[in-house]
C-alpha cells in the first residue's frame, strides 16, 4: 500500500506534492510526510494521522522549493506514528517507499554492527541508511543507488532526493507500481497516474528492475545491470471523474446512489442495438475458441463478484470455472493452468492489488490468456492483461466497494454472454432475450434505492448488536458474504456470511435471541429451501432481517423486519438488486455507530502489498 509522489520543475513543489498525496490517500492514511530541497538544505515535515494533519506544517517550507517528494502511509512495519512516517532521511538522502523490504532485518543488523543507528521501526529506514553508507564509501549517488538496489529483496518503489544533487529525483522500481509523468520543463512521479494525469502529457511506466534519474528537462532510465533503457512514453488520455461528494455526507453513500447511473452507462457502453459490443467487453482480443477452462482470481469484494459470476459463467459457457483468492492462487502449482487453454480473469477495481497482479504474472508464466475486469485505465493489472474490460464506473473513493461490485457483476455477466455467443454456447435469440431483461434493469435498480427510507427503523433496532450473520443460497450466497464484509469493514461489528445450507453444519449453534441474521430471500429457484432455512432460524429465536419481496407474506410472517427489494427473473440482475439493501444497511449502521465510513481503521483502498 502507501502512495508516493514527487515533482521537479519551476513551481511550488511542496504544494504540488501535497495535492498529489490527496489523490493517493486511498492507498493509506495513517501518517504522511514531505521532503524538499531548498537553499542547499534537505527539509522534512511529517505527521501522524490523516493527510490533513500534515497541512499545518506546509507553511514551514519556503515557497521557492522546486523539488519535493511525499508519502502517505499504510503501516506495515511499525505502528502509525510520526517516527515511522516517511520520508526517512539521513544527512544526504530523503527517501519514500511503497512496498516491503523482505531482507530488512538482515541488512539492519549488519548496519547496527557497523555502528549505524535507527530512529524508526520501519523496513524503509534500512534503505536510506544503507544508501548513505554506500554513498560515503563510493562518493557517487548513482553508484550508491545501484548498489543499494542490488541488496534489496521484496517489493518496492522508491523516490529519492539527494541534498548534493538538488536538480534530480531518483526512482527505483521492483514489484510495486511507479510511473513518471513527463511535462514540459517539469516532471512528476507517482504510484499511479492520477497524481499528474491532468498536467503531464505522457506517462512512462517503469518495469520491475528499472531505476531512473529525473530532472526537470530529462529522464534517464536503466535496468538492474545499469544498461540504458529506451523510454517508451504513453500519451495520457484522461477524463477525470468527479471526486466531489455532491452534497452526500460520505463518498460511500454517493457511490451507492450512483449505481443506477453506472448500470445505465454500462448498458450504453456494452450494448449496441440487439448485439453485445464484444470489442468493448474485451472478447475480441482473446483466442476464445482455444479456451477450455476459466480461472477467476481476485481479492475481497472483487473476489466475491468473481464467486458470483461462477453461477452464470458455468451455465452460459458450459466450461469449468474456478474461482480463487488471488493471495492463494499465486502460490498454487500451475497444473490447473493449461498453456494457451486456460483463460485467467482478474477482477480488480483499482487494478493495483498486489496479489491479483502477482496471480496474473503466475498465470502468464504458465502460458494462459489473461483478461481483466478493471475500473482504472493504465493501472498495472490493465497493462499486464491481454485484454481488459474497463468497467468505467467512475472513481470509487469510499474504501468499502459498492458501485464497483455491482458493476463487476454486470460486466462479468455481459462478458459471459458475449463470450458464450462467440464460442457457440449461446445463440442470438438467447442474447436478445437477455437484452430485453437488461433494458429494464436501471428502473429496478432505481426502485431498489427506495429501501433507504425504511432502513432507519431497522438500523435503530439492530445497530448495537456485536455480531451479525448473513445467509443466502445460490447467487445470494456470495451476496451474503458481501453483506457481512461490508458491515464488518465499516462498522467494526463482527459479521459472517454463510451459504444457508451450511447453517446446520455448525453456525446454527450461534443462533439465539441475541443474534441478528440477515436472510437474503429473493423469489428465485432456491426460494423454498431458503424459507425452510429461515424457519429453522426462527425456531431457535434468531432475529431475522429478511431481504426480499415486501409483498411476500411468508417472509413477513417469519422475519422481525423485511427490507424490500425488487424481484426479477434473471439471477445476475437479481444479485445486483439484492446487494443494494445490504449496502444501505451496513452504511447506516456504521453512521449510527459513528465510525469513519469512508476511511475505516486499518484499511486502504488499494492493497499493494501482499
Ligand atoms: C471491500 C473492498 C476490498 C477490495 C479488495 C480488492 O469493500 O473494497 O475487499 O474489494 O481489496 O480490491 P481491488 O478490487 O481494487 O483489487
Amino acid at each position: 500500500m502507501c502512495g508516493i509522489v514527487g515533482y521537479i520543475g519551476t513551481k511550488n513543489a511542496v504544494d504540488i506534492v501535497y495535492k498529489g498525496l490527496q489523490q493517493l490517500e486511498y492507498r493509506g492514511y495513517d501518517s504522511a510526510g514531505i521532503a524538499a530541497i531548498s537553499g542547499g538544505e534537505l527539509l522534512l515535515e511529517k505527521e501522524e494521522g490523516k493527510l490533513i494533519n500534515l497541512e499545518k506544517h506546509l507553511s514551514k517550507f519556503p515557497t521557492t522549493q522546486e523539488i519535493a517528494i511525499g508519502h502517505t502511509r499504510w503501516a506495515t512495519h511499525g505502528k502509525p506514528s510520526r517516527e515511522n512516517a516517511h520520508p526517512h532521511a539521513t544527512e544526504m538522502f530523503a527517501l519514500v517507499h511503497n512496498g516491503i523490504i523482505e531482507n530488512y532485518e538482515e541488512i539492519k543488523s549488519e548496519l547496527i554492527k557497523e555502528g549505524y543507528r535507527f530512529q524508526s521501526e520501519t523496513d524503509t529506514e534500512v534503505i536510506v541508511v544503507l544508501l548513505q553508507k554506500l554513498y560515503d564509501e563510493l562518493k557517487s549517488i548513482e553508484g550508491a543507488i545501484a548498489k543499494t538496489f542490488s541488496r534489496l529483496e521484496g517489493a518496492f518503489s522508491l523516490g529519492i532526493l539527494a541534498k548534493d544533487d538538488p536538480e534530480s529525483m531518483y526512482l527505483v522500481k521492483q514489484g510495486s507500481p511507479l510511473v513518471i509523468g513527463r511535462g514540459s520543463g517539469e516532471n512528476y512521479f507517482g504510484s499511479d497516474i492520477t497524481t499528474f494525469a491532468e498536467v503531464a502529457k505522457y506517462a512512462i511506466f517503469l518495469n520491475d528492475g528499472e531505476w531512473a534519474k529525473v530532472t526537470k528537462d530529462s529522464i534517464e532510465l536503466w535496468d538492474h545491470d545499469g544498461n540504458a533503457v529506451k523510454i517508451k512514453p504513453t500519451p495520457i488520455n484522461w477524463t477525470p471523474g468527479s471526486a466531489d461528494k455532491h452534497g452526500y455526507r460520505h463518498y460511500m453513500l454517493k457511490e451507492i446512489h450512483e449505481q443506477p447511473a453506472v448500470i445505465s452507462k454500462a448498458i450504453t457502453n456494452f450494448v449496441e442495438g440487439n448485439q453485445l459490443n464484444s470489442e468493448a467487453l474485451g472478447v475480441n482480443a482473446l483466442a476464445c475458441e482455444k479456451i477450455t477452462n476459466i480461472s477467476i482470481v481476485a481479492c475481497g469484494t472483487a473476489y466475491i463478484a468473481g464467486m458470483l459470476s461462477k453461477y452464470f459463467l458455468e451455465d452460459l459457457t458450459s466450461l469449468p470455472v474456478n474461482v480463487d483468492l488471488a493471495s492463494e492462487f499465486r502460490y498454487r502449482k500451475p497444473h490447473m493452468l493449461k498453456e494457451g487453454k486456460t483463460l485467467v480473469i482478474a477482477v480488480s477495481q483499482s487494478g493495483e492489488t498486489a496479489d491479483t497482479l502477482a496471480s496474473i504474472k503466475h498465470a502468464k508464466e504458465a502460458g494462459c490468456q489473461i483478461m481483466s475486469v478493471c475500473n482504472v485505465a493504465y493501472s498495472s493489472i490493465d497493462r499486464e492483461s491481454d485484454s481488459t474490460l474497463l468497467m468505467q464506473a467512475g472513481p470509487e473513493i469510499g474504501v468499502a466497494s459498492t458501485k464497483a461490485f455491482t458493476s463487476q457483476i454486470l460486466c462479468l455477466y455481459l462478458w459471459a454472454n458475449a463470450f458464450s455467443q462467440r464460442i457457440g454456447t449461446l445463440d442470438q435469440i438467447g442474447v436478445e432475450k437477455m437484452l430485453e431483461k437488461l433494458s429494464s434493469l436501471p428502473v429496478h435498480v432505481n426502485s431498489a434505492m427506495n429501501c433507504e427510507e425504511g432502513i432507519h427503523d431497522i438500523v435503530n433496532r439492530f445497530y448495537e448488536f456485536p455480531n451479525f450473520l448473513y445467509v443466502g443460497r445460490g447467487p445470494s450466497y456470495p451476496i451474503a458474504l458481501e453483506g457481512a464484509l461490508k458491515l464488518k469493514e465499516i462498522s467494526y461489528i463482527h459479521a459472517e456470511g454463510y451459504a444457508s445450507g451450511e447453517l446446520k453444519h455448525g453456525p446454527i449453534a450461534l443462533v439465539d435471541k441475541h443474534m441478528p441474521i440477515v436472510a437474503l430471500a429473493p423469489k428465485d429457484d432456491y426460494y423454498d429451501k431458503t424459507i425452510s432455512n429461515i424457519e429453522e432460524i426462527k425456531a431457535r429465536e434468531g432475529l431475522i432481517i429478511g431481504v426480499g419481496d415486501d409483498q411476500d407474506q411468508t417472509l413477513k410472517r417469519l422475519c422481525d423486519a423485511v427490507i424490500a427489494c425488487p424481484q426479477v427473473d434473471n439471477a445476475a440482475f437479481q444479485a445486483i438488486l439484492t446487494t443494494i439493501p445490504i449496502q444501505f444497511l451496513a452504511y447506516y449502521i456504521a453512521v449510527k455507530r459513528g465510525t469513519d465510513v469512508d476511511q475505516p481503521r486499518n484499511l486502504a483502498k488499494s492493497v499493494t502489498v501482499e
